[in-house]
């Protein structure tokens, strides 16, 4: 943690005593963030797409470990597996190559209905629709369809009132998967890592929530930007995350997630952080992530 002299320190000058004010990692001071109240009821769900078209940022891990964390504060969540690589299912313990349906029978099959694609999973108050490579089809399959953007959103509506969260985990890509989600989301997080080259896909990121707002769907908007591996010890890191604040400002989360082996470890292990290592600060900082997110949609 970095730490600033305030101005009141001058003040003090006479009596020696020294005010330090607490930074947190995004440079800024520290805010509370109350704990989340429990909701009395459930739904309908606030619909966040988690998108970001560079790979290995972060992505499926804070989809899956933001969803447990919400899922822990009595919140209702469905996480929603829109990549192929079907990382989201295998990260929670899914066989994801033996599947029967995935939301690719979701999407281009209308026979099928969104409960037969539903899971549980290992973690109370979190359900999956999962996905395989099978999902790679989709974007040429849907390319023909009348109001193809909207075939998302058409098939999540019916379980939209059993749930406080959806998450969509997106492909890297901007393609009509990852519009299909911006389609039908209330909000976009970008999970972002800090290197110089993030910045420029962060601005051809915003375009496209901009041009999807303007012309199909007005209530989209970017709840916020949480970046992820952050090693604080480096200037590299330390410069791009000042950059990101001077652009993004309050959209950037006070919450950051370090690099720390633990997650790896949990991709392999087919669980969340979390339950793999619950007192671990892999966990803490989703936990915290999760506080900022419920106290910004107040849900
Ligand atoms: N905070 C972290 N510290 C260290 N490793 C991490 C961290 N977060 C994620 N990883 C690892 O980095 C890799 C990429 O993460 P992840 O799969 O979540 O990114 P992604 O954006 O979903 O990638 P893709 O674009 O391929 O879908 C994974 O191996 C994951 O375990
Ligand atoms: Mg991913």
């Amino acid at each position: 943690m970095f730490v600033r002299q305030t101005e009141s320190a001058a003040l003090f000058e006479d009596t020696a005593v020294v005010v330090e004010e607490e930074l947190g990692p995004t440079g800024r001071p520290t805010r509370e963030v109350p704990e989340p109240a429990p909701l009395p009821s459930h739904g309908p769900a606030k619909i966040i797409a988690m998108c970001n078209q560079k790979g290995g940022v972060g992505k499926t891990t804070s989809t899956i470990n933001l969803g447990a964390s919400l899922a822990e504060f009595g919140r209702r969540v469905l996480l929603v597996d829109l990549d192929p690589q079907g990382a989201l299912s295998a990260g929670l313990g899914v066989a994801h190559h033996d599947l029967e349906l995935t939301v690719h029978n979701l999407l281009v099959e209308p026979r099928v209905a969104i409960d037969d694609v539903l899971m549980r999973t290992r973690v109370e108050g979190l359900d999956l629709l999962p996905s395989n490579i099978d999902l790679s089809a989709a974007e040429i399959q849907l390319v023909t369809e009348v109001g193809r953007e909207q075939t998302l959103g058409r098939v999540l509506h019916p379980v939209l009132d059993r749930y406080d969260y959806v998450l969509i985990d997106c492909q890297p890509s901007l393609g009509l998967l990852t519009v299909n989600a911006l389609a039908c989301a209330d909000s976009v997080i970008i999970p972002m890592e800090c290197e110089y080259f993030s910045l420029r896909g962060l601005a051809l990121l915003n375009d496209t929530v901009e041009k999807v707002h303007d012309r199909l769907n007005p209530r989209l908007e970017l709840a916020g930007i949480v970046v992820t591996m952050f090693d604080s010890r480096t200037l590299h890191a330390r410069e791009v995350m000042a950059r990101v604040v001077e652009v993004f400002g309050d959209l950037v989360y006070d919450t950051v997630i370090n690099r720390t082996v633990r997650f790896p470890e949990t991709s392999v292990a087919g669980e969340p952080i979390t339950t793999w290592a619950p007192k671990s600060t892999g966990a803490e900082a989703y936990r915290a992530l999760a506080r900022e997110v419920i106290h910004r949609s107040g849900r």
